[in-house]
């Protein structure tokens, strides 16, 4: 458990570039893995989660060739048996490696104590109605699965809550099921596997919240690029809208429109943002956002509809709305409450340590208009890359160094961090 400690801002860099986008890497490693041929990765997410689904899939028996540059991953054949799958710290890698490997490998999924207290239930029930076995514990990791003779069958599933995980195992299950697969979802959700499998053939159509599979074999993409990751470009652009007379760019910004509710939350609390020189690559689009400093900020609010295209930028937000001295009010979002750690009560008690005045909600969370905010010497991340983050977002703009305790976690989706994060905002490292 290492300590990080940032020292006060100095300048602002010109531009800046983040690391390849979280979703989407773990789902080119593993739809390649699934689809015939060689896909050449570029730009992939040198972070642990995404470290963990590549040592996972290798596991499987996929050969997989990484080099500083690219990653080529061979696919087709995934084993028909093997023994404990690592997943780490990772619910994306668990929850599709259930719907990658339902009814085809026998294995035992698990990972690090904090993704054995997560919820499993929600991808092993509707994957059980379409025949495969898979048994929980209790409803979290280890998770069983057997492979079974008789297939998987289509199903039409509403899910309980807008979650693009559960979404996306069902869709990876239904390539290889007898009939269609119906995925209906309370609200859109980040559609990263819809367009990959799009993308290598598969047949999948989306209309209204629902997302429709046939079954069929995927082939290999030849060269796949991933746009950097919005989540991880959040904290930067708030960094940058609270400073006076600063501006600032990043470049090759992943901005599907179901990733960047952020952005239009961020644009009605008065942040200007500019979106440039959009582009789509491998089927995602990307652009440079430009973002100018100094704007007086308004309250906002986001309830669930929002939350499923911003639920990794909440607890930013929060510390956005906190700095900016004004209300901002996030209900809907139960989920929070079980992610890497309680996002809830781990942002509250995070704003709460640098003086924000802040209420946690079962299913949300209230920031109180007023500016009372300083950095607090240290916090610590509650094992949460994000919290680590936010912690970082809220210093900087503060002005002030702070240590981070427990900030190895930050490496879990953003592994240069501190270089980065120094190199943008003149922090010095010590
Ligand atoms: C993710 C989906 C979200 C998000 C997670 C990554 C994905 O989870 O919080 O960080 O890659 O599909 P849910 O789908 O469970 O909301």
């Amino acid at each position: 458990m290492s300590v990080l400690r940032l020292g006060a801002p100095t300048a602002f860099g010109e531009s800046i570039r983040v690391p390849g986008d979280k979703s989407i890497s773990h789902r080119a490693v593993m739809l390649a893995a699934t689809a015939r041929g060689t896909t050449t990765i570029r730009g992939l997410n040198r972070g642990e989660d995404v470290a963990a689904t590549i040592g996972a899939v290798r596991s499987l028996g996929v050969a997989i060739e990484d080099s500083v540059e690219t990653v080529r991953v061979t696919g087709g054949s995934l084993a028909r048996e093997t023994g404990v799958v690592d997943c780490g710290n990772s619910g994306t890698t668990m929850r599709l490696l259930m719907g990658l490997l339902a009814g085809r490998t026998t294995c035992t999924l698990d990972g690090d104590a904090s993704l054995r207290r997560r919820p499993m239930d929600r991808v092993a029930k509707p994957l059980g109605s379409m025949g495969a076995a898979i048994e929980t514990s209790s409803g979290t990791p280890p998770i069983r699965i057997t492979r079974g003779d008789a297939g998987l069958r289509g199903i039409d599933y509403l899910l309980p809550v807008a979650s693009a995980q559960v979404k996306s195992a069902l869709l990876l299950a239904g390539l290889r099921a007898e009939g269609a697969t119906t995925v209906r979802s309370p609200h859109a959700s980040r559609d990263h596997t819809e367009r990959m499998l799009a993308a290598m053939g598969g047949r999948i159509e989306s209309a209204h919240d629902a997302v429709r599979i046939e079954p069929g074999e995927l082939t290999a993409i030849e060269n796949l690029v991933i746009p950097g990751d919005f989540s991880a470009a959040v904290y930067f652009m708030i960094v940058v809208a609270m400073s006076v007379h600063s501006g600032a760019g990043l470049v090759d910004v992943g901005v599907n429109p179901t990733r960047i509710a952020a952005l239009d939350v961020m644009r009605r609390m008065g942040v200007q943002i500019a979106a440039r020189d959009e582009v789509d690559i491998s089927n995602e689009p990307r652009a440079r956002l430009f973002v100018n400093g100094g704007t007086a900020l308004r309250s906002a609010h986001i309830g669930a509809a929002d939350v499923a295209n911003s639920i990794d930028e909440i607890p930013a937000l929060c510390a956005l709305a906190a700095l900016g001295g004004v209300g901002f009010e996030v209900r809907g979002a139960r989920e929070l409450r079980v992610k890497e750690s309680d996002r809830i009560a781990a942002t509250a008690g995070l704003l709460r340590a640098f003086g924000g005045r802040v209420d946690d909600l079962e299913d949300g969370l209230i920031v109180h208009e007023g500016r009372s905010l300083r950095a607090p010497a240290r916090v610590t991340t509650l094992g949460d890359h994000r919290i680590g983050l936010t912690a970082a977002t809220l210093a900087t703009t503060l002005g002030s160094p702070i240590e981070i305790d427990d900030a190895d976690c930050i490496a879990t989706s953003f592994p240069d961090f501190a270089a980065t994060w120094s190199a943008a905002f003149g922090c010095p490292l010590n």
